[in-house]
């Protein structure tokens, strides 16, 4: 008989999500079963629902900000155990053989990691996120939820937790850095924590001035509308790194160089579902700086980054919506409602 999950899957990229029962992947003696308690709302699963970024494999159960109880492991499982709460992020598997899983990099996996919805495993099983009320998956992309922290907060440190954690983390945020982080979403407002945390002068950067207010609550120490001009010219050349997490597509390189540092960082995490304009060799070289690009982040950076969110006692700004109410936590999501992160409650 073939084991199944209850979850909320996109059946066509212009309908409301319906719940489904759909199978779970086949048991491995690294198999990891949950029960699902929580799931944050990634713009990620609003560009997949809507084949934004190329072809949806519908029925597709998105969600990849998950945590859960454990019910079942194993025989070859020891990172965690029944009854523990585990978290799950947007990686589910990697070849763990090509030299760079064995490097520790399994989100640049040379064959391609499985997302935890919209992929598929060796074996051929499609993979179903969080909008559900069970997940099974592979233990070694599964992470022990610290003690300190509640089910709710702890959700989206998975993704966008992740994702702004690693390249600040990757291009030595310290307290002599000055970081822009460019669209206070989701992710930006994990981008705003994290660099405080690390001790950064952060200055919060929006496409208009809505937000100018919050994300100094948030914790930002200054704010610049990318639309206003005299804010603009204020940080000329004065940024040591951007961490670019969402931006409007009237996006300049220019714009952001300008205000680069002289061997400054432009760190990209956003997937729009439009391309970044034309880059001119000279105008690359000319800025002397670098741009680079993170996805998620690699098993060991996942763990390294929920013990230090629960060391520095990091709070993310979270609604919570019930799991049933989806469509309507989706249509609220879309309509830029956030401040700053949605998480779907079983
Ligand atoms: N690299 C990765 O591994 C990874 C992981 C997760 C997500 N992502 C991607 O990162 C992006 C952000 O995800 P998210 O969950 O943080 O989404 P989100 O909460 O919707 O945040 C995106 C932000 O982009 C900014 N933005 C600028 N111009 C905009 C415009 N014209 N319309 C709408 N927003 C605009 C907004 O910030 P302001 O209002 O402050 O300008 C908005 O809050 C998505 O493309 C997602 O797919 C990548
Ligand atoms: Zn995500
Ligand atoms: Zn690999």
């Amino acid at each position: 008989m073939t084991e199944t999950l209850t979850g909320w899957a996109a059946t066509t990229k212009d309908k409301p999500l319906v719940q489904m029962e759909l199978p779970l992947a086949q048991w491995n003696e690294y198999s990891v079963d949950m029960n699902i308690t929580h799931c944050g709302m990634c713009g990620s699963d609003i560009h997949t629902i809507d084949e934004g970024w190329g072809p949806t494999a519908f029925p597709c159960v998105v969600g990849h900000e998950i945590v859960g109880v454990v019910t079942r492991i194993g025989d070859k499982v020891t990172n965690i155990k029944v009854g523990d709460r585990g978290g799950v992020g947007p990686e589910c598997y990697s070849c763990q053989k090509c030299p760079t899983c064995l490097e520790g990099y399994q989100n640049g996996c040379e064959r391609g990691y499985t997302g935890t919805y919209n992929g598929k495993l060796p074996n051929g099983d499609k993979t179903y996120g969080g909008y559900a009320d069970k997940w099974r998956g592979d233990s070694r992309w599964v992470f022990k939820v610290p003690d300190s922290m509640s089910s709710e907060d702890a959700a989206c440190f998975f993704c966008a937790g992740v994702t702004t954690y690693a390249p600040l983390k990757k291009f030595n945020v310290n307290e002599k850095s000055i970081v822009g982080v460019l669209g206070i979403g989701g992710l930006g407002h994990f981008g705003v924590l994290f660099a405080k945390a690390m001790g950064a002068t952060v200055v919060g950067m929006s496409h208009n001035d809505n937000k100018k207010e919050i994300s100094k609550q948030l914790g930002c120490d200054d704010f610049i509308n990318t639309h206003n001009e005299s804010d603009l010219a204020r940080y000329r050349k004065k940024l040591t790194h951007i961490l670019c997490t969402g931006t409007s597509n009237d996006f300049q390189w220019g714009t952001f160089f300008n205000l680069l540092h002289v061997n400054g960082n432009f760190m990209n995490v956003a997937a729009p579902e439009w391309n970044f304009p034309e880059l001119s060799p000279l105008q690359l070289l000319m800025s002397q700086i670098s741009i680079s690009g993170t996805a998620a982040g690699p098993p060991d950076i996942m763990q390294e980054m929920i013990n230090f969110a629960a060391e520095k006692g990091l709070k993310p700004w979270i609604t919570t919506y019930k799991m049933s109410d989806v469509n309507n936590a989706i249509s609220d999501f879309r309509a830029g409602k956030p401040r700053f992160r949605f998480v779907l409650e079983n």
